[in-house]
Order: C-alpha cells, then structure tokens, then sequence
C-alpha cells in the first residue's frame, strides 16, 4: 500500500472536516445541484461521503469475528479457486437427473422432455430451505435453484455465436425454452460433503416451456395480459429469465424475471404495446431463435406475452403441486432480487431493484402482517400491498415514492386507468415521480445484524459527467459502488421498513484503489487482491458480514481479474476492508451465495463457465475436464476443512 493509495482510500481530515460542510450547508439548503462544472474529473463533491462513512464507523462497533482467511491472489484459471484452508464441492450441474432411473447426462442426446427431468442451465440465485419446514437444519434441504439464460453455443455442438440463434432446430430451441427457469433439488450432507437426495419427491423443474403459473394482483386477469392461448389473463406458461430473487418468511422462494426483453422477436412499433415494449428494450433484436418457432415469442403476432413477464414470482418448494405466482402487486421490470424483511408492526417489506442502466430501486410493503407459524395465513400476502419507488437526496436521506394509481401523476391522462397500468408499466411511473436513475440496481439485502440495507450498483458506463447525482458519483462508472440504507427505529430486527424516508450513505466505490482516476474508495488496507469490480449479488453471514458476488462480463479477461467471492465487515474498524475469496474457472461470473443456517457451508452459483467459446472449442471444461463434456454451470458448496464456520 503506496502512500498514494491511502489518501484515495482514506479521507483526509480536511476532506471528512469538507464534507461535513457540505452536509450542513445541505441541511440548510445553501447546497449546489449536481452536474455544475464544478464536478470535474467525473467525481462529484459527494464523494467525500464515503470519508463520512468510515469516520462514523471507527466509532461503530461490531462483536463479529474478523475475517481471518488468507486472501486469494488474482488470477484467471480454468478451474475454481478457494481460499486455503477450505475446499470447493461440486454439488450440482447442469444436466444432472433430478429423477431415478434416468440415464447418465449426454448433451448431444438432450430433448426437450428430458431437460425439464435435469438441472436447468446457467444457475444464478440460490435459496438453502431447511428440511424439515420451519427448521434451522444446516445439513438437509432444499436447493432452490435459478436458471436465468442458455448459451446456445456452449449447449449444442457445432454452432458459433451470433449466428446460433439462426441455426437451431426447433427441438433446440425446446430444450433452451426447459433449461430456462428454477430447480428444486433435495440435497444432504455427509461424510463425503453435500450430494443430491436422488428422486426426492421434492425434486421439480419449473420451465419456460410448460409449467403453468398464475397471475395474482392488481394485473391478474387485465385485458394487457390476456392472449389468444390465455383468454384469462392469468394462465401463464412458464417464468423466463430468472436471476436473483429471495426468501419469503414462510418459507416459499421469490424468483425474479430480469431480461425477458431478449427472447422477444418481432415488431413492436404498430402494436397498441409499443411504447411500453421500447421502454422495456423489446426492439426486434432477439438474442434467441425462439420467434422463429413459436408465435407467443413473435411481439407482431402476440403483443400482450412480454406483459406475462417481468414479475417477481412465488414458489412454495415444499409442496411440489403447487402453482408458481406471479405477484403483480410487486411491479414489472427487469427484477433482480426480492429480499424481505419483517418489521416491527408485522407488516413485510420487500426490496427489489431493476437491473438496468438509469432504472430505479424499489420497495414493496405488505398491507396485510406476517402471521408465524402459519405458512397458510401468510400465502397471500404479496397481493396487497404499496409498491414505492426510491429518490436519493444529495442531504442523505432517501424518499419512498409510492405508485398509487390516480395520486400524482399517476392518473388516466398520462396512460394509468388504474393500478393494473402502473404495476405493467412501472418504470414509466417512477419517472413521472421524479425517481433517481441508478447505476444498475442488482441485489438488495437486509443485513440481519445491524438492520440496513445494502444496494449493488454493479456499473453504468453510460453516465456522463453531467448526469452524476449524490447517489451515483461517478461518471463512466466502469466498476459499480455500493449504497448502505439506513431505515429509523433502530438496529436488526427494530428497523423500521415501511418508514417514508431513510438515510443513505455509500459503503465503497468500487475498481482499483491504485489508480487515481478510478476515484475508488475503500478502508485503506485492501490489497492489490481485495479490490473488487462490479458488485452483483451479495449475502450476510450470521455476525452481519458482508458477502459479495461479482460479475464483470467479458472486462474479467481485459482487466485480469476473475469474478469470485469477497468478503468485508461493514460495522467496526475493518469496514469496507474487502478480502478475495473464492474464484470462479475461466469465462464465468459468481452468483447466488447462500449459507446454511450454522454458518458451515456457503453455497455459490458458477455460472456460464466458458462463456464466448464454443462446445467444440471451450475456453474451460470446469467442473468434469472431461474430453467429451462442454463446462457445466454448477452450484458449488464450500466447507472449511476442519469444519468451521466460513469466514473465521
Ligand atoms: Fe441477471 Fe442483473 O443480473
Ligand atoms: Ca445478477
Ligand atoms: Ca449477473
């Protein structure tokens, strides 16, 4: 650590005593607007925030354990990599058989009915359920597991990149539309570490292709969802897309659809959904071959399917007949996550961000209250509710906005007949409130120690000088940031979530801390191997420690820093200390970390192994390295070797 990098790292007295001032002067609305020409060098004055933070924190005190593992070295491979003194299990991949008596997985010989017997593609979210129902089992449960997209080229020999999505058969195209959506897989611990629980009667595929959902809430049955095959309105085949999500407190799973915009073909422009398709990026530019075959894909021929889509969506995993929900109430966007936390007064919130450039974060408050011990009383709960969406002041409070068909501007002249319009078309609502634009809203978690919330800002490379805000610092934001949300009331479970305002700070920038345009800021002695880029999913442990998966895309091999896991105290002296990990093999990104109960085992998901290589010609072959076996998108379990908790 240079002397130069602990300036950047670490503010200055006089920088802490400046932004106290600014602080103040905002308090006494003397405060400059953002985007003056003062803001120069694309790092804003409210930078200096983060100087805040830290000072406030050293006084902070926290009884968690320090993170007492040896630190990665930063380096690309075809394998993973974990920390010494823990190991790295695979415990499930894509094509294991979910059912007895099946075959052993050959990806030349897939169909599509076989698909929906066998781990999905591309897992991401990963939610731990304890078995028995209601129990803080650490070593049997159920793996509540998201496939969020296929990569066409890396499934099926012999197709190269942008033209595979040309090429495919339609039976290809089938077994993409099965390996899309969730698994539900009974898994164990032994001796031998963690192993699928084979023929489980909880084990189930929930597809694109053919599972049948319903539409609950203010949209269920709305004239903009209905379609020729669904007159109703609320028979939907299938969730698409599915990227984070959550855990309810009774015990069922949120599953979050993100880019559903990517499968759609066809013309929006003519169709009565033109403008919302547009603003949801449904442009005639499919990512996939699925509009080739199926007319529900095809926006000119059905203009309504992309509606049924974009919802965050409940599954009971411990009853396998159940019907996946579509809770509209919960807006439509491109969901990330959806991460509840019950308050004080019993009432849930539930956190959601939508994952794009300039889009917002929002918050959902159950009308109804959590009723313990009774999964039944609570299944219902997400269908009544306040949908709000987040503005960020440059003083440091954060305002709940809530969409409310006819308050506002939320009216029938600006295209809201009634709530079902405002939840179809949520982002052009909280633009007509004045919401703040974000760098790319990926998880939200509540912390279960210290009761705030924590935002991924994964990037936005294009913000521009003049459009950084208090919230969102920096310009050309190549590395992400993340924002720590301080809702009144108290600390944990004291918190009070359905509050109007809150008070919001930023826990570090992310990128290179030894580069001064990177304007990175952390506490002052993460290494060269602790920095981190692009912030996606996160979880806490037990003492509140934060956990964060991250997913540069394809700047992982430019930059020569793989995707993995790191870890930080966010209370205490070691705040914004970022340690490295885990690292994932070659071309993938890291998702879904999830501990058990005890602390024991972190699951993570290892997702598109390989990604821009080829089945024929793969940049990796994790986790088999078998001559005749593509990489595999796998959920991997990391235990400590002598069995303790994960961290130190
Ligand atoms: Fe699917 Fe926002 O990551
Ligand atoms: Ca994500
Ligand atoms: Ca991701």
């Amino acid at each position: 650590m240079t002397m130069e990098d602990r300036q950047l790292s670490s503010p200055s007295f006089e920088e802490v005593a400046a932004s106290r001032l600014s602080r103040r002067a905002a308090l006494k609305g003397m405060f400059v607007a953002a985007g003056s020409a003062a803001l120069a060098g694309g790092v804003s004055r409210y930078a200096l925030l983060p100087g805040e933070a830290f000072a406030a924190a050293a006084k902070a005190e926290t009884s968690a354990p320090a993170l007492s593992f040896q630190e990665l070295a930063k380096s690309i491979t075809e394998d993973q990599q974990v920390a010494a003194g823990y190991k790295a299990q695979v415990v499930v991949s894509w094509g294991d058989a979910l059912h007895g008596g099946m075959d052993a997985f050959d990806p030349l010989l897939l169909t599509p009915a076989e698909q929906e017997r066998r781990f999905g593609y591309n897992n991401d979210f990963i939610g731990f359920m304890p078995l028995p129902v209601g129990s803080q089992a650490s070593d049997h449960g159920l793996l509540c597991v998201n496939h969020e997209y296929t990569n066409t080229e890396l499934m099926f020999s012999g197709l190269k990149g942008d033209s595979a999505k040309d090429l495919i058969s339609e039976d290809q195209a089938k077994v993409e539309m099965a390996a899309h959506g969730h698994t539900i897989v009974e898994v164990k611990k032994g001796k031998d570490g963690w192993a699928v629980v084979a023929d489980s009667r909880y084990n189930r595929r929930i597809s694109f292709l053919s599972t049948v959902c319903e539409a609950t809430g203010p949209a269920a049955g709305h004239a903009r969802l209905k379609t020729k095959a669904d007159p109703s309105g609320r028979k939907i085949i299938g969730t698409l897309n599915n990227c984070a999500g959550g855990k309810t407190p009774w015990g069922t799973i949120l599953t979050a659809e993100e880019n559903i915009h990517q499968y759609f073909a066809g013309n929006p422009e003519g169709t009565p959904e033109a403008r919302n398709h547009k603003r949801m990026g449904i442009e005639n530019k499919p990512e996939y071959g699925w509009g080739r075959f199926f007319e529900r894909m095809d926006v000119s021929k059905e203009p309504n399917e992309p509606n049924r889509f974009g919802w965050l969506v409940e599954i009971d995993p411990y009853d396998p007949s159940s019907t996946p929900k579509k809770r509209t109430a919960l807006g439509r966007f491109k969901h990330e996550a959806g991460t509840c936390v019950v308050n004080p007064d019993g009432r849930v919130t539930v956190y959601t961000g939508d994952d794009e450039r300039f889009e917002y974060l929002y918050r959902f408050v159950t009308k109804g209250k959590f009723v313990p011990n009774d999964r039944k009383a609570n299944m219902g709960l997400l269908d009544e509710g306040t949908l709000s969406v987040a503005r960020f002041d440059a003083n440091g409070t954060v305002s709940w906005l809530p969409l409310i068909h006819g308050k506002g501007k939320l009216t029938a002249e600006n295209g809201f007949a009634s709530q079902a319009d405002v939840v179809i078309e949520a982002r052009r609502a909280s633009e007509l409130l004045g919401a703040t634009p974000m760098d790319r809203p990926e998880d939200v978690e509540t912390n279960p120690v210290n009761g705030r919330v924590y935002v991924m800002l994964t990037n936005n490379t294009k913000r521009k000088p003049e459009q950084i805000d208090a919230a969102n610092p920096r310009a050309n934001n190549a590395y992400g940031h993340i924002l720590e949300l301080t809702a009144p009331g108290g600390e944990g479970k004291a918190a009070n979530h359905t509050a109007d305002t809150y008070q919001w700070d930023i826990l570090l920038l992310a990128g290179d801390p030894s580069k001064p345009d990177v304007g990175a800021r952390y506490h002052p002695d993460v290494t060269s191997n602790g920095w981190l880029a692009a912030p996606d999913n996160c979880t806490f442990d037990r003492y509140g420690r934060l956990w964060i998966a991250t997913d540069q895309g394809g700047d992982q091999a430019k930059r020569g820093v793989p995707d993995g896991i790191y870890a930080t105290q966010v209370d205490g002296a070691q705040r914004a200390l970022t340690k490295f990990f885990y690292a994932v093999p070659r071309d993938a990104e890291m998702c879904g970390p999830e501990f058990t109960p005890d602390g024991k085992t972190l699951f993570v998901s290892v997702q598109h192994p390989g990604e821009g290589s080829t089945y024929d010609k793969p940049s990796t072959r994790f986790p088999r390295f078998k001559a005749d076996m593509p990489p595999l998108p796998s959920v991997v379990a990391i235990t400590k070797k002598d069995g303790g908790e994960i961290g130190g």
